[in-house]
């Protein structure tokens, strides 16, 4: 994800450096400007944050400008560094172009324009753009961008400027938002309405496929078949703190509501005509010939591991271990030639997971690993790393990362069980579906899952329970619940019941039960009513149209019919909305909750 903004109609340079500060949020490894004056092409770009840039600019910051382009950036292809920075350009460098997205075919359009004869300079994927706009200019600067989308595969919000063309700037969209605004003597586009709206409160979003050609007084939008556009406007009351929530309250909510986006973002480019494929793994398949797998990670991503496992499993018996990082590191453990690791970690930063990594390197052990921050300590140490492409995720709490890495650990498990001679399309493409599934549970299901949340504020203890693959579905509900609302919750194996924790419950000790229509269903439903005998309140994940289940319960959350696999994505959803609610109910520090950190980067 990263932030992008534009204005044409004479300003400074500083609005620009402004305006990229107010989308900080969506990036922050690197940002930068472009602007032309007198036909030349002005650009610069470094890693770090807004107002280093801003310093780097110093004296540039008050030059009066007809038109700039703005980036900051959270990296995804290319690690961090000035030349991957945005905006990119064109051989002759007269074309700047800033992006957010992924273009999932831009190694073949690399390589075809450099048959061409352009010249590429970075290892980003937005690099192609700028090329591909140069080869199609012929005067016509919407046209020449017209031309490149049609190239484009993937997800994409871009803005584009060219040195020639003074009186126009063009942006584009595909899956990734644009927004456009003008106040008649000056027009703007961003990724979010928080730049725009101290111009104007009337904005139009521009939809999928769309072009917008941008002067100073005016804004068109065009299909990509060329065609005009009727404008629709929307007039936003959001405050600017709001807007860059996205109109939710918490990024927490905000996050979660990002969720089936993620997924979309983690799939691109990795599946062909339903088989997992990932480049970036490719001459180093003989790594993955292995008769055993551990697993390494702390916190959320420890139960993203655990869930790997159990999916895992169902693909074919294999030896898996999954291990909390500030454990494994201490162990002795066994590690050859015929074992791989994978390290999870969302920011790549954690002091344990990288004493980990650093242990099973000594014993000349290979490290995969999956992390959301390109660059990060753990990404240069590991042998190899697949990106989950989330996204900046700024409330401490993990949500949309979780679905990420579990999205990206499903995609590898598909991939190693193919270097075995597995085949399932049917589960690819349920991958493939599970973004439109996942929205549509969020539109339906939200507000149930609030109303129940608030039925509950008043517990301070909660149990919750799953077996399978929903056992560590129950341990990151648990977590969730802790990390946000302070509340004790515990998470256990719902056979373990009886060996122990039973013992807690009673009418003030509500039961968290996932109980959807798996082959564990009928055991679940045994446990749930072990702890029905005992007086708890009980909730319960049903799949839709399990009325049975109704008789035994206190309070139902349905979820829509899926193969038993996919349950864990919305089993997660459904407990962080719920961790949400319950925080939010009791009106608490959602995005900062008390003594954690997003990044722990001490033992
Ligand atoms: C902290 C965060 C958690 C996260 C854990 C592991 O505790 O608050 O949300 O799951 O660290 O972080 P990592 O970046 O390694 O995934």
């Amino acid at each position: 994800m990263c932030g992008i903004y534009g204005f044409i109609g004479g300003g400074k340079v500083e609005e620009l450096v402004n305006g990229l500060k107010k989308l900080e949020y969506r990036g922050y490894d690197s940002a930068g400007i472009a602007f032309a004056k007198n036909g030349k092409l002005f650009v610069e770009k470094h890693t770090g944050k807004v107002d280093q840039l801003r310093n780097f600019l110093d004296s540039d910051l008050s030059l009066r400008i007809n038109a700039g382009i703005a980036h900051t950036r959270w990296a995804s292809h290319g690690i961090p560094n000035d030349l991957n920075a945005h905006p990119q350009m064109d051989c002759q460098h007269k074309i700047a172009v800033v992006h957010n997205g992924i273009i999932e075919n831009y190694i073949q359009l690399r390589d075809e324009l450099e048959i061409e004869g352009h010249i590429f300079v970075s290892q980003t994927d937005t690099e192609v753009i700028a090329h591909l706009v140069e080869k199609y200019f012929n005067g016509d600067l919407l046209e020449a961008v017209r031309k490149a989308i049609l190239d484009l595969e993937g997800t994409y919000a871009i803005g584009v400027l060219h040195a020639d063309v003074e009186d126009e700037i063009v942006f584009a969209r595909r899956k990734s938002p644009l927004v456009v605004a003008t106040d008649g003597k000056r027009s703007y586009c961003a990724s979010d309405v928080t730049p725009l709206i101290s111009s104007s409160r009337d904005v139009v979003f521009l939809e999928d496929g769309q072009l917008a050609k941008l002067t100073a007084e005016k804004f068109e939008i065009f299909e990509s078949s060329g065609k005009a556009v009727e404008k629709k406007i929307h007039h936003v009351e959001w405050s600017e703190k709001a807007a860059e929530k996205g109109g939710y309250k918490h990024f927490m909510l905000k996050e979660i509501h990002e969720e089936p986006r993620v997924i979309s973002d983690a799939l691109a480019g990795r599946i062909s005509k339903n088989e997992v494929i990932f480049r970036e793994l490719e001459g180093w398949s003989s790594n993955l010939n292995v008769n055993k797998i551990n697993v390494i990670a702390c916190g959320t991503s420890y139960h993203a591991g655990l869930i790997f496992k159990y999916f895992f499993e169902t693909l074919r018996p294999f030896n898996i271990e999954v291990e909390v990082s500030s454990e494994y590191r201490y162990r002795n453990v066994f590690i050859d030639d015929r074992t791989l690791t994978i390290v999870i970690s969302q920011s790549g930063e954690t002091a344990d997971t990288l004493e980990s990594v650093r242990l099973v390197k000594s014993l000349g052990g290979k490290v995969l690993a999956i992390s959301n921050v390109v660059g990060s300590t753990l990404t240069r140490e590991a042998d190899k790393t697949l990106y989950i492409n989330a996204g900046p995720e700024i409330s401490v709490a993990s949500t949309k990362a979780y679905v990420g890495q579990l999205t990206v650990l499903y995609l590898l498990a598909l991939y190693i069980d193919k270097t075995f001679g597995g085949d399932h399309p049917d589960i690819v493409e349920s991958l493939r579906k599970l973004p439109e599934i996942m929205d549509n549970f969020m539109i339906s299901s939200t507000e149930t899952i609030k109303e129940v949340a608030e039925k509950y504020v008043g517990y301070t203890n909660f149990m919750y329970i799953g077996r399978g693959m929903n056992y560590p579905s129950a341990l990151e509900g648990a977590l969730k619940l802790k990390e946000i609302s302070y509340t004790n919750a515990v998470g256990y194996q719902a056979g373990e019941l009886k060996h122990g924790p039973i013992a807690l419950l009673d009418e003030k000790f509500p039961v968290m039960a996932v109980a959807v229509d798996d082959k564990l269903h009928n055991k679940m439903m045994s446990n749930i009513l072990e702890t029905k005998a005992r007086n708890a309140h009980v909730v319960a994940i049903l799949t839709e149209g399990d009325t049975e289940a109704l008789k035994s319960i206190n309070d139902a959350i349905y979820v829509p019919k899926l193969p038993s696999h996919l349950y864990p994505f919305l089993v997660g959803t459904v407990f962080q909305l719920f961790a949400y609610y319950v925080a939010d109910a009791r009106d608490l520090n959602i995005d900062m909750p008390r003594n954690l950190a997003k990044s722990v980067t001490i033992e």
